[in-house]
């Protein structure tokens, strides 16, 4: 059987794609912004569709009205572009190290997608209100108590006995950092009880079964999602702007900032960030099919956040929504 289109070439993560303003069109990799004309845009978008499918080389020419001397030359053009790859150039093993120096590669793009959602733009502009900062707030505080649900099942799920005790660590160093956003919460004026027993948004839900789903799945699945959270933490000089932008436009009280900034200083003391590349260190081979295993889960958890931020925004974008959310009662339902 002639091997398929797909065994032979794979296409890579395309981030954004701008139409430029004479014609053609702007695409933005995780290394590389390519520009393609009108003409070679459409026929990238045509390859791109058929990699992935079970047909020949043979096919797809027939199928683009070309010869396969063409679509040759069409893939090769598209490889030197940087928008292809061969199957066979990736390697078939990576060490856990190696791995770690891919994602710290991608990891800025997944950043800049995650946080491409209109709800940050809108919140520093001061076009956000502080019931919109004070919602993303209490989802916060409910993703961060839900990491009891996802941290210890990490730990259980873990076979190596290194690795389950670094997930261990983490745990005990995290379980009770939800009493921060408390703490914010209680200084913006919402009683503990009412925060306590408030229901969080589904996204929010499905953002940390989620994390459970990939601690039952990968152990460097779930590791690597946990590091790009960490990831969002890291860099004091990008949160600070968000906070002081936010206590300004919304007259937030310093008392319900000062315990986030708390919060952020404890993670880099305990130097969470290196957690991922700790792990990987314990790892030495890794089949390329695992390794694009676990990317992609860095990649679903990227969406997962930009759909949690529309979610919040949604929710608490109308204010006849109660805040915090209660849970059901048969009284007031
Ligand atoms: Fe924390």
């Amino acid at each position: 059987m002639a091997t398929t289109l797909g065994q032979e070439f794979g296409i890579r993560r395309v981030y954004d794609a701008t139409p430029k303003k004479g014609a053609g069109v702007s695409l933005r990799l995780s290394d590389r912004q390519v520009e393609l004309g009108t003409r070679e845009f459409d026929l990238y978008e045509k390859v791109s569709e058929r990699v992935p499918g079970i047909r020949s080389q043979k096919e797809v020419a027939a199928e683009l009205g070309m010869d396969q001397a063409g679509l040759g030359r069409l893939l090769a053009a598209l490889q030197s572009a940087g928008l292809v790859y061969r199957a066979d150039a990736v390697p078939a093993t990576l060490s856990g190290i190696e791995l770690h120096t891919l994602f710290n590669k991608i990891l800025p793009s997944w950043l800049d997608e995650a946080f491409s959602h209109p709800f940050w733009e809108r919140m520093t502009s001061g076009k956000g209100s502080r019931r919109m900062y004070s919602g993303w707030l209490i989802e916060l505080y409910h993703y961060t108590r839900n990491a009891n649900r996802h941290m210890p099942l990490s730990c259980a799920y873990a076979h190596e006995k290194a690795i389950k005790n670094m997930r261990a660590k983490h745990y005990a160093e995290e379980w009770n950092h939800y009493h921060y956003f408390l703490k914010a919460l209680k200084a913006l004026g919402f009683s503990e009880d009412s925060v306590i027993k408030s229901v969080p948004l589904p996204m929010s839900l499905a953002l940390s079964n989620f994390m459970r789903q990939a601690a039952r799945d990968d152990i460097l699945a779930y590791s690597i999602c946990s590091a790009v959270l960490e990831g969002t933490t890291v860099d004091r000089g990008a949160y600070n702007p968000y906070y002081e932008t936010c206590a300004k436009l919304y007259d937030l009280p310093a008392e319900s900032i000062a315990p986030i900034y708390a919060h952020l200083d404890l993670d880099v003391q305990y130097q969470h960030s290196d957690l991922f590349l700790d792990i990987l260190g314990k790892v030495d081979s890794i089949p390329a099919a695992r390794a694009g295993h676990i990317l992609d889960y860095g990649h679903q958890l990227i969406e997962h956040i930009w759909l949690w931020t529309d979610s919040i925004e949604k929710y608490y974008g109308v204010e006849s929504n109660p805040m915090p959310r209660p849970a059901f009662s048969k009284l007031l339902d």
